[in-house]
């Protein structure tokens, strides 16, 4: 027995030596030190010894089979090195190089400043309000007191789809869609950004470019209050030392109607280069809601007044960045973009 003990011991010791992967280990501890093995066998015979001799082959029994345990645990472990490196050797990918890093957009300055204009209005009091960029004749000209003979529609002749169906020229289509969504409740204080669309093309005029609409309606509303809300919100856009003028003008669906102009930002009103020496830079059209305009939309001209503005963003993003061609808001060129 004890022969066959050390046999085993040997005989184990050389297929374990010979063994090259993880299975052939398993089959091995299997056969020799499994239930049904050969270590487990010789062990079944201890019975029929004598028993002085129990004892001596049951120690010797032991530390063969702790002998092999640990043999095959080393064999385990030497195994896997060899597999790792060999892994490691076939990768064709360094793994602990640093990972690609990706570039981050960031927001066009257009989304900049109609982002920037609506917290400010927010911040005074507005909700913002949205319309249709495909208008119909009546809610882009007709109901803002435009009519179809009227020479000031010349101006933003444009992009008809049919006769009665045209991109919006504008934003104050907005004005009498919100007027007959909110009627007769006051007061009702909007702003409204969006894609405007006419058949211009140069450096100061493009296609497609966005407004700013702002329409007011109260009990009681008159130009003071148009003054007031501008002139905060130029100083939040331009900073606090900018002031506005106005000047009066024609809009068909404003009476009186008024232009507003902000001092220039480089000369501060004195008259340089960027302002053609006037000291002012005009940013955008408004007035008192004109009666007809406040009927369409379902309003009593008796009962209530309001003001109106509309400003162009991309002219107003020109002047905060100092931008000369309105072109390169729309090139995608990532040179220029990345600037904001
Ligand atoms: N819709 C005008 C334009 O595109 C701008 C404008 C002028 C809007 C006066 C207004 C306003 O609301 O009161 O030229």
């Amino acid at each position: 027995m004890k022969e066959q003990l050390e046999k085993i011991k040997l005989e184990a010791k050389c297929s374990l030596e010979k063994a090259t992967s993880l299975e052939e280990i398993n089959e091995l501890k299997v056969r020799f030190l499994g239930k049904k093995g050969e270590l487990t066998q010789v062990l079944r015979g201890m019975g029929q010894l004598s028993p002085e001799e129990r004892p001596l082959i049951g120690q010797l029994a032991n530390e063969v089979r702790d002998e092999l345990n640990s043999l095959f645990q080393e064999r385990v472990a030497a195994i896997k090195k060899i597999e790792q490196e060999q892994k490691l050797q076939a990768e064709t990918i360094d793994i602990t190089l640093p990972g690609k890093t990706f570039a981050r957009g960031s927001n066009h300055p257009l989304t900049l400043v109609i982002e920037e204009a609506k917290q400010i209005f927010i911040g005074l009091g507005f909700e913002i309000a949205e319309g249709p960029e495909i208008e119909t004749d009546y809610y882009n000209f007709e109901a803002l007191n435009l009519p179809k003979d009227h020479p000031a529609r010349d101006m933003q002749d444009t992009f008809y789809i049919s006769p009665d169906i045209v991109l919006r020229t504008h934003t104050s289509p907005v004005q009498v869609r919100t007027m007959e969504r909110l009627k007769p409740a006051v007061p009702v204080k909007i702003i409204c950004p969006g894609k405007v669309y006419r058949k211009d093309d140069d450096a100061t005029h493009s296609p497609m470019f966005h407004q700013i609409e702002g329409l007011v309606i109260d009990k009681g509303i008159r130009m003071s209050d148009l003054k007031g809300i501008l002139l905060a919100f130029v100083q939040q856009m331009f900073g606090p030392d900018r002031r506005i003028r106005i000047r009066p003008s024609y809009f068909p669906f404003t009476e009186p109607s008024a232009e507003v102009d902000v001092s220039c930002g480089i000369c501060g009103g004195s008259g340089c280069k960027s302002c053609g020496n006037t000291g002012w830079l005009e940013i955008l059209g408004s007035g008192m809601v004109h009666p007809n305009v406040l009927r369409y939309g379902g309003y009593d001209p008796t009962q209530v007044t309001g003001f109106a503005f509309g400003m162009g963003v991309e002219r107003i993003a020109m002047l905060k960045y100092g931008i000369n061609d309105m072109r390169l808001f729309f090139e995608n060129d990532i040179r220029f973009l990345q600037q904001f």
